[in-house]
């Protein structure tokens, strides 16, 4: 197996550690001095504390990239960036649409979704294609474009504008034209549907709003602007990196494609794994507070290594093997606490059904490249691969 490249932190610039440890101080790209949380426990901690707040507009809240987010006029917060006592009832509303039972019925449609996309690669007569655009990223875009009623022919368009906001290599001024290019779509798509709402996400939470007598068309812009891209660009990198890692592991696929039962507890140590998202939960602390024994004073940020409390071995034993077997349910992949990830059950659905459809109907996949030269995202908020050369 080859090994792959080290993580980079896109707050300190440093590799990413996959080490726990005690709370440390850490000195971020901004010059900021931050705490950061990399035991299991202290993850959770942090993640837990009423003290840490998710605000994302505080001026002592720890950034990636060492810039400061601009958002667009009128952009109000959008639920990741609530505190208590807005964010509960903000979230409660739109609960509903993200519950097992609901997803469920979602699954058909995955799965044809797949289906055609892995059509249109096999028809490829050079067997080889760039598993990105022809099958990660388009899968979830298309499923949360078609659970939002967000029209998918747009996908460039909020793509690109996704990208932007979350990689390093944009400036200050490209990403406040990303969000408000954002915003302005989402602000005519939202007014549109209120006038006529239709069956999807969006119509439904204007109608549901409308009965409870809460009718703010801009928290419903903010709420459907971070479900578009909390709803692509995560999953798609999860399918890439997934695909990889198991291609990697000739024995451990062998295993799931004998018995695809496997595959929910090979996503969830896949997810364990790679925790792409630990850079998005980080917090400042608005009261003075003792996270685990460690005093932390008001204005101080923290962040929180997802990654290495995702391999401590306190929490799972011999932590750097990748075991499809395993059977973890308590990685912090998708965060933990109030603000735990609300879209999970939709990306364990699109991640299975992927990875049980590709490895069945395309059972001499292999990667065509070196690893050591695959483009890890260590340029962006959320790890992944920009691309994945295959061929069959
Ligand atoms: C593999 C895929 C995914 C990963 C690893 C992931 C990871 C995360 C993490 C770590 C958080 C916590 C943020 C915090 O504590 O500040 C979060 C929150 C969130 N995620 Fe995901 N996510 C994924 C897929 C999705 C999808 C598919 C959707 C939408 C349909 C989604 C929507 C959200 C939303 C709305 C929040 C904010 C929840 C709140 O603040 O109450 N995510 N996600």
């Amino acid at each position: 197996m080859e090994t792959f490249p080290p993580r980079v932190c896109p707050f300190h610039g440093d590799a990413s550690t996959t080490e726990p440890g005690p709370m440390t101080r850490v000195t971020l790209r901004s010059g900021q001095e931050v705490w950061a949380a990399s035991r299991h426990a202290d993850v959770r901690a942090v993640l837990t504390d009423p003290a840490c707040s998710s605000n994302r507009a505080n001026p002592n809240f720890p950034l990636p990239f060492g810039r400061r987010v601009r958002r667009g006029e009128g952009l109000k917060p959008s639920l990741i960036a609530m505190d208590a006592p807005e964010h509960g009832p903000a979230r409660r509303l739109v609960l509903g649409e993200f519950t097992v039972k609901r997803l469920a019925t979602l699954g058909t449609r995955v799965q044809e979704i797949v289906d055609e996309h892995l059509d249109a690669m096999l028809a490829e007569e050079s067997r080889t294609a760039n598993l990105v655009p022809a099958l990660s990223l388009p899968v979830p875009s298309l499923v949360i474009c078609e659970l939002l009623g967000v029209p998918y022919a747009d996908h460039e368009f909020f793509q690109s504008r996704s990208r932007t906001l979350i990689s390093r290599a944009s400036t200050q001024e490209e990403v406040k034209a990303a969000s408000d290019g954002l915003r302005g779509y989402m602000d005519e798509l939202v007014t549109a549907k209120e006038a006529d709402p239709t069956d999807d996400l969006i119509g439904r939470q204007i109608v549901k709003r409308r009965e409870e007598g809460i009718e703010d068309h801009e928290a419903l812009v903010s709420l459907t602007i971070l479900l578009l891209i909390a709803g692509h660009e995560t999953t798609a990198n999860m399918i890439s990196l997934g695909t990889l890692a198991l291609l990697q592991r000739p024995d451990q696929l062998a295993e799931l494609r004998a018995d695809p039962s496997k595959t929910p507890t090979a996503v969830e140590e896949l997810l364990r794994e790679f925790t792409i998202a630990e850079f998005v939960t980080s917090r400042v602390a608005v009261e003075d507070t003792v996270v685990n024994g460690t005093e932390v004073k008001a204005g101080e940020g923290v962040f929180t290594l997802g990654n290495a409390a995702n391999h401590d071995p306190a929490v799972f034993a011999d932590p750097t093997q990748v075991d499809i077997d395993r059977g973890a349910r308590n990685h912090l992949a998708f965060g933990y606490g109030a603000h735990q990830c609300l879209g999970q059950n939709l990306a364990r659905v699109e991640l299975r059904v992927v990875f049980d459809t590709l490895f069945r109907r395309v059972p001499t996949l292999r990667v065509a490249r070196p690893v050591a030269e695959l483009p890890f995202k260590n340029d962006a908020l959320i790890y992944g691969l920009h691309s994945l050369p295959v061929s069959w």
